[in-house]
């Protein structure tokens, strides 16, 4: 079957034959492709390095580049960058690292670095031989990538564990090779892979060459690094007296915030409804941070999720509790992320955001990130259980809706001063400026 709208060799096409394919598509193509230029980085050799990035790229896509000031983890204050989007999420990461600043700051530890990754095979022989002969197997396999590990050795990383897992009671004929790795402050991704492959075609060979194992060949079906890292872990938390939350609130006393709040947490852990929406608030901040520093956020999305379901229930990734009038709140996560290697020290601005943390090893940032997802998240909770979100939101959002009502810079600094002391909503802020435009008094 062909469709005439399929296009054909797209990739083949030079970056200009790219831009007018698709620019075809508009009603005006030459606003499309100039729009697209306008994005593309003045500096050619920069432009480039940004094409080879990804494949097909056409022009580049802005996000904001801000900073959550002044956040002290472990006593020490960072300067944090933040890579998003979502109003609001800078400044309530900014505000919760501001309240905390006065109690002592995020105490944040590493609990653990390792990294898995395994070889998931199907076969029907003899699996106490192939286990008995699993020692031989193993020294032949890590000689096969000697190579490779050389380097990360050298660093103080490389393999650190490798087993046969039976997977037979979950899918007929299926074992694992699992393979820990210590890939010391790169995320890691490739070197995992690197070395799984390899491991892969020497179990094949160790076991198809072999008569001593019976059965069918042993068949690879794939061989790849795990996103979920449970052995990857950073524990960050924040403490108070209850009575230290006294005037957080206009209508709550310091008590009875904290009873909320903690209620909230709970809700978080019972409802997976309201755990899924809990955690994204965590991920406004952690992902922020990668995204800053070039990592890579849907692997860490996916392990934080994966880590939420970990006893088979999808809950909540911060815990509270409250015990003899002091206030501890948590917040255990697996992060694996990398400060060399990748688009860390390629990207300008990762570089630059990792420079502006003080150049901090992986488990630094592991601590960092962690540090505003707890941050985001306390700061989404108290405003949920207490005036809402909306208000603040609406607020941040204020700039957005009169950027799409096309306000000027005058009718943008009246529209703020206004609305310091009105509900912001997109009918009130059209309704805002249609009274300005046609000179009415908005405070009739
Ligand atoms: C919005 O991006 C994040 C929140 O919904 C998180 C939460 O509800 O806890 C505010």
């Amino acid at each position: 079957m062909s469709d005439k709208n399929i296009l054909k060799g797209f990739s083949k096409l030079s970056k200009e034959e790219k831009l007018s394919v698709i620019a075809s598509r508009f009603t005006v193509p030459e606003e499309a492709v100039s729009l697209l230029r306008s994005f593309w980085h003045r500096d050619a050799d920069m432009q480039k390095m940004f094409d080879e990035f990804s494949e097909n790229t056409l022009t580049n896509y802005y996000f904001p580049f801000g900073i959550a000031p002044n956040v002290m983890i472990n006593g020490r204050i960072y300067m944090v960058p933040m890579v998003i989007e979502e109003s609001s999420v800078i400044a309530a990461a900014a505000n919760s690292a501001k309240f905390w600043s006065g109690l002592g700051g995020f105490k944040s530890e590493i609990i653990s670095t390792i990294k898995n990754g395994q070889v998931h095979f199907i076969w029907n022989g003899n699996y106490a031989k192939l286990q008995a002969a699993f020692p031989v197997l193993r020294e032949q396999l890590l000689r096969r990538t000697a190579s490779i590990t050389a380097n990360m050795e050298r660093r103080g990383g490389g393999v650190t564990g490798m087993e046969l897992v039976d997977m037979t009671s979950s899918l007929d004929g299926y074992y694992q090779l699992s393979v820990k790795f210590d890939t010391r402050d790169s995320m890691g991704a490739n070197f995992i892979n690197s070395c799984l492959e390899e491991y892969a075609a020497g179990l094949r060979q160790f076991v198809n060459e072999s008569d001593e194992f019976g059965g069918e060949p042993l068949q690879i079906i794939m061989a790849i690094l795990s996103n979920f890292t449970p052995e990857c872990v950073v524990r960050t938390w924040v403490e108070c007296d209850v009575k230290d939350f006294a005037g957080i609130d206009e209508m709550l006393s310091a008590e009875e915030f904290a009873w909320k709040f903690e209620k909230a947490v709970q809700i978080a852990s019972a409802d997976v409804y309201r755990a899924a929406t809990h955690n994204k608030g965590i991920f406004n901040g952690v992902d922020a941070v990668a995204l800053s520093t070039g990592n890579d956020f849907r692997a860490i999305e996916a392990c934080g999720h994966a880590w939420a379901a970990r006893d088979g229930k999808y809950r909540s990734l911060t815990e509270v509790s409250i015990q003899n009038g002091r206030f501890h709140y948590s917040l255990t996560l697996p992060i694996a992320i990398g400060t060399v290697g990748g688009l860390t020290s390629l990207h300008p601005m990762a570089r630059f955001s990792l420079e502006l943390l003080g150049n901090p090893g992986a488990p630094e940032l592991m601590q960092i990130a962690s540090s505003i997802g707890l941050a985001n998240n306390f700061g989404a909770v108290k405003s949920l259980t207490t005036k809402g979100i909306q208000v603040g939101h609406m607020k941040m959002h204020l700039l957005n809706i009169l950027n799409m009502l096309m306000a000027d810079e005058q009718e943008k600094l009246r529209a703020v001063e206004y609305f310091k002391h009105h509900k912001v909503s997109h009918n009130a802020v059209a309704a805002f400026l249609a009274s300005i435009r046609n000179g009415v008094s908005p405070y009739n």
